[in-house]
């Protein structure tokens, strides 16, 4: 059954997450904000409307919105007067001229991000079954320290909620919690909301209490407690954002092991949302894979990589290394200790060998740059080779300029190429040369002055050093060795 309106409450401010910057539904966990979670779970229940309550820090919750699901609604609660306050505030942006929604309007917040699509559905479809005119997630915890309870009657069936800080002893005893999810009937919600006050501990306006309402009224009061409490665990402070954060992870971790990814150790490795993975790809410790990064089959990454939105190739090679949108082709070769940024395109085989930075490059099949090199805003062509410790000088001090290097050329070690320079295919260049001039294809292209040896300068300038007695033993083991060759030659018979 589709419900007509999924509502997200994220006006809090979130005070225990002690943050000047960011809302705490901005906070961000596993490739999404929290906030972000709870959206990508109500879509999966193919809603007429997904409407946000946004208030606490606006601007910058309906910003991230827009741009994470442009699909969203967002209604604005101008004063955080409780969950009912902010569910009505979402009723009467989405009711035409005072009419109530019909149908099933499902509530969830903005922090509470395990929450699974999977469980909503479960739940929308008990409510359903049931005919109830609210059903509430709930959930057996080790510790409800803080939630509301769920008051159950003798004969099982839920009579209300009761928030923590209203409760009795007796009632602080229950171990069932208000996951804070529901799914009400759109009418009775309306009416139901209309009767709750605020004379609580908060003041706050609860909707909790329109369960305890509905009931009174006769009508039917239905509960659906989650599988796993750990579905609906709210984050209210940093401790808890990083306990989401392990389980979420731990999730990830399994699907994709399931799914023929080999994880050496889950501990350390830690994976986003949106990561997308083949079979027997290899993951070894201490590797962040953040954002759409994808892995080929059968590639290796790690240890030590943090990769954000780039594509490997199947059977690359990626050690000890850094990179974001990069395209790391088939069986290409990173690392150890490779910088990847934006715009490095690794072909099939290629390599990016160790301390080597790469931005805005283009590298054909089989090439390689595989020691101590930057190379920025460049085309290397296919089967070329780039020499140790080269530099494409990119920058004149106000613009980029791009260095294209042929197929099948072998540069020398120590090679400045000062941009915009071309190398022509099969192209050569000596060791130690700044190419700042195009090199046709097939040329060797040089730039090296005469090299002079200036005779005896230690032995005179330095007299007396380590270095000084070094040479003069060398000249005088030369000696001997000349006096005893001739020698030898003298006595031949
Ligand atoms: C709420 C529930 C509690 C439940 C718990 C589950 C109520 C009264 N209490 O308590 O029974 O066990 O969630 O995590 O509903 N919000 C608004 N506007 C407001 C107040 C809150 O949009 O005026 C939003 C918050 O941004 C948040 C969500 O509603 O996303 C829940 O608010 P929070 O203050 O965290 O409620 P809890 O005390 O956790
Ligand atoms: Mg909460």
């Amino acid at each position: 059954m589709t419900p007509t309106a999924v509502i997200v409450l994220a006006a809090g401010e979130g005070t225990r997450m002690k943050s000047a910057v960011l809302p705490k539904v901005l906070h961000p966990l596993c490739g999404r904000t929290l906030v972000g979670h709870a959206v990508a779970a109500g879509r999966e229940l193919t809603p007429e409307q997904l409407v946000v309550v946004v208030g606490h820090m606006r601007e910058k919750v309906t910003a991230h919105l827009a741009e994470a699901d442009p699909g969203v609604r967002t209604v604005v609660q101008e004063r955080q007067n409780g969950t009912g306050n902010a569910v009505r505030v979402a009723l009467e942006a989405l009711g035409v001229e005072g009419v109530a929604l019909d149908g099933t309007v499902v509530v969830t917040t903005g922090d509470t991000p395990l929450l699974t699509g999977a469980t909503l559905q479960a739940l929308v479809a008990a409510h359903g079954q049931d005919g109830n005119a609210v059903t509430v997630l709930t959930a057996e915890v080790p510790d409800a320290t803080g939630y509301g309870r769920i008051i159950r009657g003798a004969d099982g069936a839920v009579q209300a909620i009761v928030e923590h800080k209203d409760a009795s002893d007796e009632q602080r005893a229950v171990r069932e919690i208000n996951s804070g999810v529901f799914a009400f009937d759109g009418k009775l919600l309306a009416q139901g909301l209309a009767e709750v006050r605020t004379d609580n501990s908060q003041g706050e306006e609860y909707l909790t209490d329109v369960l305890g309402i509905l009931r009174e009224a006769g009508h039917r009061v239905g509960a659906v407690v989650a599988d796993d409490y750990r579905d609906i665990l709210g984050i209210n402070d940093r401790v808890q954002l990083a306990e989401a954060r392990r389980i979420m992870n731990d999730r990830l971790l399994d699907a994709a092991m399931r799914a023929g990814v080999t994880v050496v150790d889950p501990a350390t490795t830690w994976l986003d949302v949106q990561v997308t993975y083949e079979r027997d790809a290899v993951i070894h410790p201490n590797t962040q894979l953040h954002g759409a990064t994808s892995v080929g089959e059968g590639a290796e990454v790690g240890p030590n990589c943090t990769l954000r939105d780039t594509g490997i190739g199947a059977g690359a090679v990626v050690i000890n290394a850094t990179a974001e949108r990069a395209v790391i082709g088939a069986g290409a070769n990173v690392g150890p200790y490779a910088y990847l940024r934006p715009g490095t395109v690794l072909g099939a085989k290629a390599k990016a060998g160790t301390y080597v930075e790469m931005k805005n490059a283009v590298v054909g099949d089989g090439a390689k740059v595989p020691h101590l090199s930057y190379v920025g805003d460049a085309t290397i062509g296919e089967g070329t080779n780039i020499g140790a410790a080269s530099v494409f000088v990119n920058y004149d001090g106000v613009n980029k300029h791009r260095t294209t290097i042929g197929a099948h050329c072998r540069t020398g070690s120590d090679n400045m190429f000062v941009a915009p320079v071309t190398v022509g295919d099969g192209a050569y260049t000596a060791a130690g040369s700044v190419i700042y001039q195009d090199v046709p294809a097939g040329a060797l292209g040089v730039t090296r002055p005469q090299q002079r040896n200036i005779e005896g300068w230690v032995e005179r300038k330095r007299p007396g050093t380590a270095s000084a007695q070094a040479a003069a033993a060398a000249k005088a083991a030369a000696q001997d060795g000349a006096e005893e060759a001739e020698g030898a030659a003298s006595t031949t018979p």
